[in-house]
């Protein structure tokens, strides 16, 4: 490891201004503290309020980086082995929207898994380029969906000279990954950049027992929630480049239609000093946290009513994070597991399932927190054997979505186009103008521009019944939807 890694240029520059005493006459309109009611000062103190300041001459600019963004940039560039890497303040949401309007013209089309985050859909609504679907990997006796397998993106690719890049998402929710070396090899030899959104995955890099990162893996865009498995602040990404098949200034003048003018310092410091201890500590750190896992997982295996995910090796399921929990609820529905984990036992997970719950272990979880889960689990159990089944999870329809729906118009078009309220049962057969989707995970179910199935209507509806949020549509009961109305 460079020495230089142990260095923080934002983190340093910005503690050197906070703790200046310039007279602040700019934004923030809080001058340092000064303007905060005094009830959060004293709840958060007056640093985080002093180190709150804007894009001042000694900061650098995020849109046009050469001083301490830029040596900032640099050091992560380093530590996750990009070409390139940009900072952002706005989340992988940002990054993929990107990733998108710099490889797209309108009306290309790019390769991309249904289980996509929806800020694909955004990118494809602001950029016009259409979407081709594939399926990804179906687990049955879970319900969610896994990677893409290696011959379903062959086989578009051969079939396909519309594709113009390829987007992958690994891992997928539950720490799943694909074959992404294979599948940048494949989208390589048709001369087509690998976006991979690795939101989840920005550890992968700093620890060998963990997945092959997607950069090493040979993708060209990667873009990481730094903040999701890291620890900069919520918010805080990175999106790192690699290769000449993507234009770096095309990349850059994206960034600058999607990101604020404001940057936060404070997610620009995060992201420093997250590059930095991972880069210096993480094998460390994450070795300690896998280690943590592998005690508790054969542990909640013994447990009656719940089973964890493991790693089976088949199309679409090529590694598994080991940092990524997720447990088989039988008995109950994941979402009812999850209110009493939540509001009886103390213990908060990442992501309910209809029969399923997901915990994120992180450098970040304790000894005493992996006690605790298991603790949790284990009464979760006994209350499930107490329980009079008012729901049964079996009779969930997985099946309902496994058919992605025909696409009459793109997401751009349906977008912009008119569109009316109507019944659930009246929307059948019609456009959808929404993009409607269970969140988390986000993946959507019902798309801008599909005609609307009475199978994606039926899937909603169980969630809903199950307790589940929808994002997205007109009414969160889901009685009534947005059409485009021709
Ligand atoms: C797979 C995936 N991609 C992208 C995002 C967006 O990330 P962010 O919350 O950093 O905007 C998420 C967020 O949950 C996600 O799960």
């Amino acid at each position: 490891m460079n020495s230089a890694q142990y260095q923080t240029p934002i983190a340093d520059r910005l503690r050197t201004s906070a703790q200046s005493d310039n007279v602040p006459f700019h934004t923030p309109g809080h001058h340092k503290g000064q303007g905060i009611d005094p009830e959060l000062k004293i709840w958060w103190g007056e640093a985080i309020f002093q180190a709150d300041l804007p894009e001042l001459p000694e900061l650098d600019n995020l849109f046009a980086p050469n001083g301490v963004i830029a040596e900032a940039e640099t050091l992560a560039a380093e530590a996750w082995g990009s070409d390139r890497t940009f900072f952002l303040t706005n989340g992988s949401t940002a990054g993929v929207i990107v990733s998108i309007l710099a490889v797209c013209n309108p009306g290309d089309s790019v390769l991309v898994p249904r289980n996509v985050h929806r800020s694909v859909i955004s990118g494809l609504i602001l950029s016009g380029a259409n979407p081709v679907f594939m399926m990804p990997q179906y687990d049955e006796r879970l319900g969610i969906a896994h990677g893409v397998a290696v011959d379903t993106i062959a086989t578009h690719l051969a079939s396909d000279p519309k594709i113009k890049a390829v987007l992958i998402v690994n891992p997928t929710y539950y720490g799943v990954c694909s074959d992404v070396v294979t599948i940048a090899n494949l989208s390589h030899q048709y001369d087509l950049p690998l976006i991979v959104d690795e939101a989840h995955g920005a550890h992968f890099q700093f620890h060998p027992a963990l997945p092959i990162a997607a950069l090493s893996a040979g993708a060209d865009i990667v873009i990481q929630s730094t903040h999701k498995t890291l620890s900069a602040l919520t918010q805080a990404s990175m999106l790192h480049m690699k290769g000449d098949r993507v234009s770096v200034d095309r990349l850059a003048k994206s960034l600058q239609l999607v990101q604020s003018t404001s940057p936060s310092y404070l997610l620009l410091a995060s992201l420093d000093m997250a590059r930095m201890q991972m880069a210096t500590q993480g094998e460390l750190l994450l070795g300690e946290a896998i280690d943590r896992v592998q005690r508790i997982r054969s542990e909640i295996n013994k447990i009656a009513n719940i089973t964890t995910l493991e790693f089976t090796h088949r199309p679409g399921f090529h590694e598994l994070d080991p940092l990524r929990i997720t447990v088989l609820i039988s008995g109950i529905d994941g979402f009812t597991a999850d209110q009493i984990l939540h509001e009886e036992l103390g213990i908060t997970c990442e992501l309910p399932g209809l029969q399923s719950l997901t915990f994120i272990v992180t450098h970040g979880t304790t000894d005493s927190d992996c006690d605790r889960l298991l603790t949790g689990l284990k009464q979760l159990s006994d209350r499930i054997n107490d329980m009079i089944l008012e729901s049964d999870p079996n009779s969930f329809n997985y099946e309902l979505f496994t058919e992605i729906p025909t696409i009459v118009l793109s997401p751009r078009d349906a977008f912009f186009a008119t569109s009316k309220l109507v019944t659930v049962s009246e929307a059948i057969g019609l456009i959808s103008a929404d993009l409607i989707c269970p969140y988390p995970p986000g993946i959507p179910i019902v798309m801008p521009g599909e005609q609307i199935t009475e199978n994606a209507i039926a899937y909603l509806q169980q969630i809903v019944a199950a307790g589940g949020v929808l994002t997205g549509c007109a009414d969160s009961d889901l009685q009534i939807m947005g059409v485009v109305d021709n």
